[in-house]
């Protein structure tokens, strides 16, 4: 059968991983291929240990047999291989639709490069139509997202924002937080946003992962691009 586009991405990623390295791995279905793959070259005898930025990427990982730490135990990682929601030109990126993003942005901050992996469905000129996920802690949640307003007012920015809902519950992140999604459709300025998401003390972390990225392996239906800032 075909490889899907997300599982040419990830084999095209997982050629910079090399044996004994400590390999940070994202989350989401991108990634899910990527671990379906690994588990393949960890069964033939390749040796690597990864940290898994989600309770989901580390159950799969379990199940397939890739062998994982933690990073109490390896505090510095090679390398990390993510998804994206959105890529820019400078491969600046929206993460967070799966919720995993305050793990994933520490896991890419302990790791000495970060590659992403996509279909080509996630290049954008700008950033900004897929909500930009951002993790709040539960207690001031309103008060939270007035002094959030105020920032989105002040970068010039309209749009609401929305309670990420599981069911009828507010959805609880794996590290016990809540996501208010920002429907902002264009971010003009994401270092600028960044810089005043990040002083709010209720915003955990903000799915704007700016200069991070060292390279992008997109796959569109012709080609695998391989794309750099
Ligand atoms: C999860 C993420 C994912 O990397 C992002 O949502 C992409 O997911 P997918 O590969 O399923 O499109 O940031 O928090």
């Amino acid at each position: 059968m075909a490889m899907s586009l997300k599982a040419q991405a990830a084999a095209a990623a997982l050629k910079e991983v090399k044996p004994g390295m400590k390999l940070g791995i994202g989350s989401g279905s991108t990634v899910n291929e990527l671990i379906r793959l690994l588990a393949e070259m960890v069964k033939d005898g390749f040796e690597i240990i990864g940290v898994p930025a989600s309770s989901y990427s580390q159950a799969l990982c379990d199940e397939l047999g890739v062998p994982l730490t933690t990073l109490d135990e390896a505090p510095v990682l090679d390398l990390v291989i993510d998804g994206a929601d959105e890529i820019d030109p400078q491969l600046n990126l929206i993460k967070g639709g799966g919720a995993a993003l305050l793990r994933e942005k520490i896991i890419a901050a302990a790791s000495g490069s970060m590659l992403v992996i996509a279909d080509e469905s996630k290049i954008v000129d700008t950033l900004g139509k897929f909500p930009l996920p951002v993790e709040v802690v539960p207690f001031g949640l309103e008060a939270t997202r007035q002094m959030m307003q105020n920032s989105l007012d002040a970068e010039g920015l309209q749009g609401e924002m929305i309670l990420r809902m599981a069911g009828e519950k507010p959805l609880v992140t794996d590290n016990g937080n809540y996501i208010l999604d920002c429907h902002l459709q264009a971010i003009s300025n994401p270092k600028s946003l960044a810089k005043r998401l990040e002083v709010i003390p209720g915003v955990v972390e903000h799915g704007l992962f700016i200069d991070m990225a060292v390279r992008a392996y997109v796959a569109g239906t012709d080609e695998i691009r391989v794309l750099e800032p």
